[in-house]
């Protein structure tokens, strides 16, 4: 036990202070009691959000940048349709919720668990049933590589944008494999939909982590991409300009989307198309916004929808006049504000999610002091979960993910672990291969980005390429590198709401995850090579698995619950889900668990 806790078998940190005080407490009290010191027992209030150093360098007021980009996370406006928003994938406790038309078959190409346009059972989870749940060799009863994901647009050519119209004028093009009986449905994302709520401390984003931390002010590669400018006017016109905003990985997430032909775009829209489009149209101008909302209250249109204010109004409030203020127009006959939509919408969307900080659930209450705010059941869950389930080794800190900006600042960004092969290799801290599918089906931070570089940072620094800092532990060229198939360590909080599971989403419940961990993984021995060796039989007990899901369930914070502010919204019409109704910051009705919702 002293070694686990002092030798940094895994390459995370060692952990002196904790090593000392494993010795004192392990032998007296609950294996939890000795993460105190050590900030694995920490409430999210005490964690300082890593806000960009330089925000200030293009955003003028951080309030009104707040408000813009509250307006466009929950615009339906937005997409080629006119129908979609950020919120439409992100709804319930910031994740998908729908259980219509969301299968994207997987790597077989096969619809297994239901046509385009079906309705997902709970009958039908997990994806990976076996005969014994304990037993990860027993015989299998059914496998899928279907994924569950969220559903955007159908797939049209943009035809072009008709002012003070939020639907663009395209023209159909069938989709082999989103259509039902030829007529085409809504394409389906290839991974599940995680929260984006307590993204703002996240180091990279996405399951793969291609969402880069520097923000370029046009597109998500980051430093990786020179050839990114934005523009600005100082008087003499227009010139190209580099920018890189660091901690802003959620400013580089959101720019991927609006030119994202699955998620919100019809083939060959530009973003500037869409920001000419947005600012000719009232914001929200579809939706219900609460007089009482949080961020909008004080615009909210009295007359029922949108707001009295206008984007432009907005952009100029937020961000510096160099950005947006000028008589010049480009090549291609944009304005300004039209030419920089991607800095605006980036940045906005990075300042509103940065206020989604979920820091007050039972566990931070128990964690700040109120020793009452867990019960008795929870306690021996948290005792699973730093103990026995090792659970904390990856979901750590008071983030409860590893790849937390906080947490990588302590262990680096890559490292060097035996992995479940028992060999050496050096892979990106944050991200692991936990054999939810076969490495092969989605290789994950293994892959390559869109300049055809590695996501891996580890494959990065091999290579020679310049990541911007310098990697430790170096790394030889030959070196064996183990990041296929690594996925990057989902934060569990409020996970009750966020289901289902895991990037390819076949797991409905927590008592599903729980299983799916104590008998080492799903594909264990297919993945052995890049297998985290924590993955491994846990044998937990039937009590102790309704513990350690009665411990997840603690880290709820019952605003997410309630869409209490900060997590209160405009109304939002979800195509083939709910419509949800606009709330202020008292919040409206519970969220349900996805497994709840489905049909038996
Ligand atoms: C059609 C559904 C859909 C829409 C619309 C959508 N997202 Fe997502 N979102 C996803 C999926 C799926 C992922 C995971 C993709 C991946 O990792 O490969 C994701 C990932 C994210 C993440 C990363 C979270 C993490 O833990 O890494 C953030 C943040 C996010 N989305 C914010 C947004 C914002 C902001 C918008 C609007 C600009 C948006 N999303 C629109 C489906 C959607
Ligand atoms: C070796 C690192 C590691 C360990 C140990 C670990 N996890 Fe995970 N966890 C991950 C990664 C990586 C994912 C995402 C994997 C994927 O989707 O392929 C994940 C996903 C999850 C999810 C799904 C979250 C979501 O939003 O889809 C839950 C719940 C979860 N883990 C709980 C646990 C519990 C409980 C334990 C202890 C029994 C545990 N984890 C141990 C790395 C780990």
């Amino acid at each position: 036990m002293i070694s686990w806790f002092s030798v940094s078998r895994k390459g995370r940190v060692a952990h002196p202070a904790r090593a000392v005080a494993g010795v004192i407490f392990l032998a007296i009290a609950a294996p939890w009691a000795a993460y105190g010191a050590n900030g694995g027992l920490m409430s999210l209030k005490k964690v300082a959000v890593p806000e960009p150093s330089n925000l200030g360098t293009v955003v003028k007021d951080r309030n009104a940048c707040v408000q813009l980009g509250k307006a466009f996370f929950w615009d339906m406006q937005a997409a080629s349709d006119g129908a979609v928003s950020c919120g439409t994938c992100h709804f319930a406790g910031g994740a998908d919720q729908r259980s219509k038309n969301t299968l994207h078959p997987g790597a077989n190409k096969l619809f297994e668990k239901g046509a385009p346009n079906s309705t997902l059972k709970l009958s039908l989870f997990p994806f990976h049933k076996l005969s014994n749940p304990n037993d990860r060799l027993s015989p299998v009863v059914s496998d899928s590589d279907d994924i569950v994901g969220s559903q955007g647009v159908v797939t049209k050519n943009f035809g072009g944008i008709v002012l003070g119209e939020a639907e663009e004028t395209g023209t159909s093009v069938t989709n082999p494999i989103f259509n039902d009986g030829g007529v085409n449905t809504r394409q389906v994302t290839n991974r599940n939909t995680p929260t984006m709520i307590n993204g703002v401390y996240l180091n990279r984003i996405f399951w793969d982590g291609r969402g880069q931390n520097l923000f370029n002010g046009v597109n998500p590669n980051g430093a990786l991409d020179p050839a990114a400018k934005i523009l600005a006017d100082d008087g003499a016109g227009l010139k190209p300009e580099s920018i890189l905003i660091d901690h802003a990985a959620l400013a580089s997430q959101a720019v991927g989307v609006p030119g994202n032909t699955t998620v919100f775009t019809w083939k060959g829209r530009k973003f500037s198309d869409m920001g000419r489009k947005l600012l000719n149209l009232k914001p929200l101008g579809a939706q219900a916004v609460h007089p009482a909302d949080s961020v909008l209250g004080s615009v909210a249109d009295p007359s029922g929808k949108g707001l009295t204010t206008t984007y432009a109004s907005m952009i100029s409030a937020a961000f510096l006049p160099r950005y947006w203020n000028s008589a010049a127009t480009t090549a291609d006959g944009h304005s300004l504000m039209e030419a920089n939509f991607s800095l605006f919408w980036g940045l906005a969307l990075q300042c509103y999610e940065s206020t989604l900080i979920s820091n007050d659930s039972p566990f931070d209450q128990f964690a700040d002091g109120n020793a009452g705010a867990l019960t008795a059941t929870q306690k021996s869950g948290m005792s699973v979960f730093m103990g026995k389930g090792h659970c904390n080794e990856c979901h750590s800190g008071a983030e409860f993910t590893a790849e937390s900006v906080g947490n990588l600042a302590k262990t680096g960004l890559i490292s060097r672990m035996q992995m479940g092969n028992g060999k050496l290799a050096v892979y990106d801290v944050g991200f692991y291969n936990i054999g939810v599918r076969p490495t092969a089906e989605d290789i994950g931070v293994g892959a390559k980005n869109t300049l055809g570089l590695p996501m891996s940072l580890t494959r990065l620094a091999q290579s020679g390429a310049n990541v911007g800092t310098t990697l430790k532990p170096p790394i030889s060229p030959t070196e064996r590198v183990a990041v296929d198939g690594a996925f990057k360590v989902p934060s569990v909080r409020n996970v009750e709401l966020t289901g289902p599971y895991f990037h390819a989403g076949g797991m409905a419940t927590l008592e599903q995850v729980v299983d799916f961990y104590s008998r080492g993984g799903d594909f264990h021995e297919a993945n052995i090579d890049n297998l985290d060796p924590h993955i491994e039989n846990l044998a937990l007990s039937a009590t102790e698995k309704t513990n350690l899901v009665a411990f997840l369930k603690s880290l709820t914070d019952d605003r997410v619950r309630f869409a209490k502010a900060p997590f209160d919204h405009p109304q939002l019409v979800v195509p083939n889900g709910p419509t949800i109704p606009a709330v202020g910051k008292d919040g409206g009705a519970a969220t349900q668990p996805f497994a709840s919702t489905l049909a038996p």
